[in-house]
């Protein structure tokens, strides 16, 4: 979900509207908006305008005299009730006093809604949300800061919150605990979004609020306080990226534009960190000193979606470089299946947003349990990367398309250079170090050459478009890019698509196989290529059509998308490549909504 907030001299209904369609990406299943109407008489209070569907669908609700300088929206993905125009946020107590957006979940809301119901109040909406705004209303305190104060402490769960209150004009209060809120500091005019991929078009000067604190904000100034009252000093920060670095930069969707920069982000996470003179990499937020590094007996990666895919390469990686026993994976089962801390194991949380509530909720369960935990995250100072001890940052730069690509991409390479970075301190020798190394630099140049075959591609997904389903296989190191591209296929084309590991086709999928169902097939060419032409064998010998990634043409396949060869370690990288360019034309040919995929949401804040 998204919130965006604004109080100036602006305007403030359509500055509203454009911050949500660039939060639009954390959820369009309804969109609202609440402003202090700057009218007297009749007209003055709060308004509001909501509406199931998208921004563009709230821009036609939101009427001409929707006048004023202070307001507060939101974009939302459904949790607690269907997505309607009731549900949709902001949320009013009864007598239209108080207006609040809200991310997260209120864990005890349905008990303070009995409470509150035998109290007499009539909730309109079946949200967890609506509970705050009637608590905020009926609260004693004087000071709009107090009343929101006195809420939250009746309130168990995670939000950020924005509330406006019809006596209180002048400013917008904020809360955060578990689910991001950003101020934007600007000239007599203030913003708050949960994202600052909302507030970059108007400054980049912005505050991050901590869990527990809140603020208030007024045309010309803004103050931060826990939400126990004590005053808590912040300073403005300059957001790294520029408001361009969020728009399409001249593509049709998100997802091409972010595919094509791969090459660029993948210079990005490598820069400044190779040291050829000990052949191996610096990282310098990583926080593990060589005598740890050695004394670890295990790795663990943990992350949900593409996320555990890279972690999955990224511990293939590390147990090939290092030595170390490492595996990957979902955050969202570690976290539920009281797993075993190990006091030698290291434990990596990866993130693209750092914002995804299982695998924050798994890094907070380990780290409660005294565990080691490092993130490998994209978004700079967001809350995985935070509670981490230390960790690599991806770079990727901002990513906006729902599905994963270029931060997908770049995580692999930042497990890269983990692996690297650990190898030589444990066994790895020089001149393995040095041949990584020199892989690695290779690889901008390589993604490069993949993008110049698009056109190929295209073709292809045109004849792929008409399966009713898709097998995706790979052994050992084709086994995640097989996961990977099937998910990619599935997020974005809707077309049924599974992945297995090459071997296990026998053992039942192959069942599956027939003319309308093609296979997609990675061959590294390392040392397991024989065994996965014998792969093929299989699948030709039950008619089924081949599609192979591989570094030479593939005989047995119908078609094959030749891949540049790097290292057999860092080969994975560069295959999933092609296959995001396969689901996206697919996807096109589909007419699917590329960047906004149905039912799904970038960052999934809650559990
Ligand atoms: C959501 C998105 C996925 C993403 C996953 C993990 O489910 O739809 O595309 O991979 O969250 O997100 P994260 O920000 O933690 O990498």
């Amino acid at each position: 979900c998204g919130i965006v907030g604004y109080i100036g001299q602006r305007d403030v209904a359509p500055l509203l509207l454009e911050g949500l369609q660039r939060l639009e990406y954390r959820g369009y299943d309804s969109a609202g908006i609440a402003i202090h109407s700057s009218g007297t008489g009749k007209s003055a209070g709060l308004k509001t305008a909501k509406t199931k569907g998208r921004v563009r669908d709230l821009e036609e609700r939101v009427p001409a005299r929707f006048e004023g300088t202070t307001g507060i929206a939101h974009t939302r993905w459904a949790t607690h009730g269907a997505p309607n125009d009731v549900n949709a946020h902001p949320h009013l107590d009864a007598a239209e006093q108080v207006a609040v957006v809200h991310n997260g979940i209120i864990d005890n809301a349905s008990e303070l809604r009995a409470k509150l119901t035998a109290d007499g109040v009539e909730f309109v909406s079946e949200t967890d949300t609506e509970v705050l705004s009637h608590l905020i209303a009926r609260a004693q305190a004087d000071q709009l800061e107090a009343k929101v104060q006195e809420a939250l402490r009746l309130v168990e769960g995670t939000y950020g919150i924005a509330v406006l209150h019809a006596d209180f004009p002048d400013r917008i209060v904020v809360a955060r605990n578990g689910s991001p809120v950003v101020l934007g500091i600007g000239e007599h005019e203030m913003f708050v979004a949960s994202d600052v991929a909302a507030l970059v078009s108007h400054t980049r000067q912005v505050v991050t609020l901590d869990d527990g604190e809140m603020a208030t904000i007024k045309a010309d100034d803004y103050r931060t306080y826990t939400t126990e009252g004590s005053r808590t000093s912040t300073s403005p920060e300059t957001v790294e990226w520029a408001a361009e670095s969020y728009d399409m930069g001249g593509h049709d969707t998100y997802m091409h534009k972010e595919i094509a920069e791969q090459a660029d982000a993948v210079d990005r996470v490598l820069r400044g960190r190779i040291d050829e003179r000990f052949a191996t990499v610096h990282l310098g937020g990583l926080n593990l000193d060589a005598r740890e590094a050695r004394r670890m007996r295990r790795v663990k990666i943990l992350g949900c979606g593409s996320a555990y895919h890279a972690g999955m390469i990224g511990a293939q990686m590390i147990e090939e470089l290092a030595r170390v026993p490492a595996d990957a994976e979902p955050a969202s089962e570690f976290r539920y299946r009281n797993a075993v801390v190990d006091p030698d194991t290291l434990y990596i949380a990866v993130s693209q947003s750092g914002e995804t509530y299982d695998t924050l909720a798994a890094v907070q369960e380990l780290k409660r349990k005294g565990a080691r935990v490092l993130g490998v995250v994209n978004v700079v100072g967001s809350a995985i990367a935070r509670e981490t001890d230390g960790g690599v940052y991806v770079h990727a730069g901002p990513e906006v398309c729902v599905v994963s690509t270029k931060c997908f991409t770049n995580t692999a390479v930042a497990f890269a250079l983990l692996a690297l970075h650990l190898g030589r301190i444990r066994d790895l020798s020089v001149a393995d170090g040095k041949r990584i190394i020199e892989g690695l630099r290779r690889l901008p140049g390589q993604i490069d050459e993949i993008m110049r075959a698009e056109d190929d591609i295209k073709k292809l997904a045109a004849d792929y478009a008409e399966a009713k389903s898709m097998m995706f296989v790979g052994r050992v190191r084709g086994y995640p890019v097989a996961r990977e591209a099937s998910l990619k296929l599935k997020e974005v084309s809707y077309i049924h698509a599974e992945a297995y590991p090459a071997s296990e086709l026998k053992h039942g999928p192959l069942a599956l196989i027939e003319p309308a169902v093609p296979t997609v097939a990675i061959l590294p060419d390392d040392e397991l290529l024989d065994k996965n032409r014998a792969t093929l064998e299989e699948i030709k010998a039950r008619s089924g059509k081949i599609l192979a990634v591989a570094h030479q043409e593939q005989e047995k396949a119908d078609h094959t998308i030749v891949v540049p060869r790097n290292e057999v370690e860092l080969d994975p990288v560069l295959m999933g490549i092609p296959l995001q360019l396969l689901a996206y034309h697919t996807a096109l040919a589909l007419g699917r909504d590329i960047d906004k995929p149905r039912n799904l949401a970038k960052s999934v804040t809650v559990e």
